[in-house]
């Protein structure tokens, strides 16, 4: 930890000065001195110190304000001060504007050491936290949410408007629509960003396992239960916590839930001490809540409950003018995560994209475009291979207009309205050639050449 680390001593004592570093360069550090504070700042202007090592008590400019001039100017820099055994008050003082540490003068050699380790480890630490928080912040802010269509637009708005309170918030969508990533944007927006943000999935647990993992159990409630266990309600105090397919939840559950979020107090399972926690509950579901609540297999007292603020992330089909930024985005991320080179898309591939129903919505999408991005191998991408009977829309059957045509221009352009035909008559004969060919007025030989330049498979043509 020591070696190498730069560490400024700044000291009005020539004595104090030659006797530390002759010890901090035996440690392998790399020392600087300085006799004032002005001769200490010019140093700092210069090049960047891991820690300073400072005397309170200096003539010219006390070791105070070098203290308060490193807080503001070089954050990353810790400072640990000096002071003599009379001045303990001037340690205390330093500590609370900003010091890191303080040792007592005369000053040795073990305790220095060890207390200069001490402060590069914090910093080390700090500096992985703050890096951790961007990281974070990255991942759940705006910043990964691609979509600037009107729905999505709507759901930034409702984000933005309920983030910030302590508002119990109801997420609906299908699958693969972001609930989850939706849930992480209010908590990493919300005032309780720098506390715990604790998921549980409702519909991964059986009844039983889905309480104690809830509400926690205390030791000997059942059998198994050697250990008293914390719930993710308490180790999500002071945050969020994320209730995922909350419509999964059996009743049993349903009713301990709805206390809680009333009274914000509970008993863990097989105990009888009310745990009171500070928690915002944030909760999805793909299912249509009221609908249960009619054939009474969700509570009404806790639908309700839960109804407050209610965010509807639309279906990927809704928003089909998000599509072409969701691919450009994923064919970035695939491309840089894999190694290769970004594809471009044709505008007919991009055309069958924004035509496909997309039922697993944007994580279908995304799944895709990874192995598009593998298959194309750095080349460029004319035709997707989508799954037929997904597309729902095809504007204008095989017309085909000069706004579509793409980088192939107009010989691609052309291949793909002969394979839309051949893979219509294909499917029309059930799958039998001589009867294709002959609806498209050509022979059998030519069919199978065509079917071969094409690269037509059996998995593109859908039977039924
Ligand atoms: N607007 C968006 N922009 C970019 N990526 C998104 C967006 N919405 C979702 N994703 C990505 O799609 C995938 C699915 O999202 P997420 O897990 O949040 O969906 P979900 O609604 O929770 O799905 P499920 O109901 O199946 O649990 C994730 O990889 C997520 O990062
Ligand atoms: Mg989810």
């Amino acid at each position: 930890m020591l070696k190498s680390a730069r560490v400024l001593v700044v000291d009005d004592d020539r004595a104090v000065r030659t006797a530390l570093s002759v010890n901090l360069r035996k440690a392998e550090c790399e020392v600087s001195l300085a006799s004032s504070v002005a001769e200490a700042l010019q140093l700092l202007r210069e090049s960047p110190f891991d820690v300073l090592l400072t005397d309170v008590n200096m003539p010219e400019g006390s070791g105070m304000r070098l203290l308060d001039e490193v807080r503001q100017h070089w954050p990353d820099t810790r400072v640990v001060v000096m002071t003599g055994f009379g001045s303990v008050k001037d340690a205390v003082t330093a500590m609370k504007a900003g010091a890191s540490d303080y040792i007592i003068k005369p000053v040795e050699r073990d305790e220095l050491l060890l207390l200069l380790g001490r402060a590069l480890a914090t910093r080390a630490l700090q500096r992985e936290l703050t890096q951790l928080r961007q990281e974070v912040t990255e991942k759940y802010g705006f910043a990964n949410m691609i979509g600037i269509s009107r729905p999505m637009r709507d759901v930034y708005g409702q984000i933005e408007a309920v983030a910030d309170s302590n508002a119990l918030v109801l997420i609906n969508g299908e699958t693969g629509t972001g609930k989850e990533l939706i849930a992480h944007a209010i908590h990493y927006r919300s005032r309780r960003a720098h506390g715990p943000m604790v998921a549980v999935n409702c519909g991964a647990l059986p009844e039983t396992l889905l309480e104690s993992e809830l509400f926690g159990h205390e030791r000997g409630s059942f059998t198994g239960a050697t250990r008293q266990h914390q719930g993710k309600f308490e180790q999500a105090d002071g945050g969020s916590l994320f209730l995922d397919e909350i419509g999964e939840i059996p009743p049993s559950v349903q009713v301990r839930l709805l206390r809680v979020l009333e009274g914000g107090v509970f008993t863990r399972v097989g105990g009888e001490i009310p745990v009171k926690v500070d928690v915002r509950v944030i909760c999805a579901t793909n299912r249509d809540l009221r609908k249960e609540v009619q054939t009474g297999t969700f509570r009404a007292d806790l639908y309700y409950r839960l109804n407050v603020f209610n965010i509807k992330i639309p279906p990927l089909r809704e928003r089909r003018d998000d599509i072409p930024l969701l691919v450009a985005h994923f064919c970035k991320k695939f491309a840089e995560r894999h190694g290769r080179r970004e594809p471009t898309l044709s505008a007919a591939a991009m055309r069958e994209l924004q035509a496909h129903a997309w039922p697993g919505n944007i994580r279908e999408l995304e799944h895709f475009m990874e192995r598009t991005v593998l298959l194309a191998a750095g080349g460029d991408v004319a035709i997707v291979h989508l799954p037929d009977s997904d597309i729902v829309e095809r504007p204008g059957g095989v017309g085909i207009r000069i706004a579509d045509i793409g980088a192939g221009g107009l010989p691609f352009a052309l291949d793909q309205v002969e394979r839309r035909l051949i893979i219509d008559a294909l499917q029309e004969s059930g799958g039998v050639q001589a009867h294709a060919a002959r609806a498209l007025g050509i022979s059998r030989s030519n069919l199978n050449y065509r079917i071969g330049r094409l690269n037509i498979r059996m998995q593109d043509i859908t039977f039924g």
